[in-house]
């Protein structure tokens, strides 16, 4: 459909090479680098998306079975009724001297949702959000250690596990983090343990109890927890009178409206939330029980951004349709039923592949000898197609039927081109990025 001379020629992969001579890094989110796609072919830049559609900036099409915006567009891009709602907030302000009171029924909701918190704070991204959760759970146990596993974002206090010896947070999904201008003197604050290892923790807790402000966790990446793990963590964070934090920011609304928690019944002191909750516009939130965030009052957390009306209208009206549409129950189905494309295209080929995932954040990997040439071939040979297509795939509601049809027939013809080529001989350009890497000027 579009020829790879043409990719490679776009306005999207020049604008790129411009950009990484002004902007540090190329862009303000690694998961959004061409280089974790496809270097120098990954368009790079929309001019328009709508429903689970792209187009670049040369008015190519794009179906989007990639990451859907990190996972933040959940109904799909640019929902009419979300714009609506917020097109209308926008008629009549969207900043003033008072406050807005969308703010307040937003809590309200939440908390009808997640009826064993009590009070609720604001924000606009996800790693900011953790910032601010991370000071309430010390404010409020007048501690300063935290153990965490798992992703959390930019921030000081999660960067901090790389200080002692660079490698702290290897295991925990994004090698390669530099702690430059991190303060030394945070080095200890922020210990990392095992996910999903009640054991690694009690390691780690062992001698330093009194010293622990929280245990930060996702409750699911990838799979869920094994049994009765989470319920050990909620009864030693009782136990040692730590904070337990759940980050919500990728598994929020992703398997149920609000926290993956409420599936498991076992209920944090605090959960974080972004992306998914405001459908693509700048939202986060964070939920506590009454007397955890009490201690927001004892510290100072206060932003004029957080008061905009964008974000709090556009959460409530992606939280009405979620619930309306049933958003949970569509994108559970979705995912399940492109694991099975990705089954079968594989059995079809020959190819060996895992699939992995929650099926609303599903994910696959090559078996092979040379999986980044693969995954970065199965991209380029994607686009050709007319996909954005990824080892990841995140549903929203504004995938359907026919376009999983359209994206079998795709991924079954660009498996069977992988398949005669397991070397990658045939790849002509760089493969993609792991994780974290500096980028240089061209
Ligand atoms: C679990 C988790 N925590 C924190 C973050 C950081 O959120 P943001 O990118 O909005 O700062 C992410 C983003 O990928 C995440 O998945």
């Amino acid at each position: 459909m579009y020829k790879l001379d043409d990719l490679k020629n776009s306005k999207g992969v020049a604008l790129y090479n411009r950009a990484k001579s002004l902007i540090p890094g190329g862009t303000q989110l690694l998961s959004k680098r061409p280089e974790m796609f496809a270097p120098d072919v990954w368009p790079s830049y929309y001019s328009k998306a709508k429903g689970c559609r792209v187009w670049d900036l040369d008015g190519r099409e794009f179906i989007d079975m990639s990451i859907m915006a990190v996972g933040a567009c959940i109904l799909g891009y640019a929902d009419d009724e979300v714009d609506d709602a917020v097109v209308q907030a926008l008629r009549s302000g969207v900043n003033s001297s008072l406050n807005c009171p969308e703010e307040v029924e937003l809590a309200e909701a939440l908390i009808e949702l997640h009826p064993w918190f009590g009070m609720v704070r604001y924000a606009r991204s996800g790693g900011e959000a953790m910032g601010l959760a991370v000071r309430i759970a010390r404010a409020h146990t007048k501690r300063d250690t935290v153990l965490f596993s798992g992703y959390h974002g930019w921030n000081d206090w999660y960067l901090a596990a790389n200080l002692s010896d660079g490698t702290g947070l290897d295991g925990q999904l994004m090698p390669g983090l530099e702690p430059n201008g991190v303060p030394r003197g945070l080095t200890g604050t922020a210990i990392p343990f095992d996910a999903n290892n009640i054991e690694s923790l009690r390691e780690k807790v062992k001698g330093q109890e009194n010293k622990i402000a929280a245990i930060i966790i996702e409750p699911a990446r990838g799979e869920d927890a094994p049994a009765g793990y989470l319920k050990a963590l909620r009864e030693l964070a009782t136990e040692i009178g730590a904070v337990l934090l759940f980050d919500e920011i990728t598994s929020g609304f992703r398997m149920c409206a609000g926290g993956i928690h409420r599936n498991y019944g076992v209920y944090p002191d605090i959960a974080v939330f972004a992306k998914s909750m405001a459908n693509g516009y700048a939202m986060s939130a964070i939920l506590g029980t009454e007397k955890v965030m009490q201690a927001a009052q004892t510290t100072f957390i206060s932003s004029t951004n957080w008061t905009d009306r964008v974000g709090p209208v556009a959460a409530l009206a992606t939280l009405k349709k979620y619930q309306r549409e049933s958003v949970d129950q569509h994108i559970i189905a979705t995912g399940k039923q492109v694991k099975d494309i990705w089954q079968r295209s594989a059995q079809a080929t020959g190819l060996d592949l895992n699939v992995t995932g929650l099926p609303s954040l599903a994910a696959f990997s090559f078996k092979a000898r040379h999986p980044m040439g693969m995954n970065t071939r199965f991209t380029i040979e994607m686009l050709k197609e007319g996909f954005l297509g990824f080892r990841q795939f995140k549903p929203s509601l504004a995938h359907h039927d026919d376009v999983l049809a359209l994206y079998e027939i795709a991924v079954e013809r660009v498996f069977a081109k992988l398949a005669t080529d397991l070397e990658c001989n045939e790849l002509d350009t760089p493969k993609h990025h792991a994780g974290f890497q500096r980028l240089t000027k061209e």
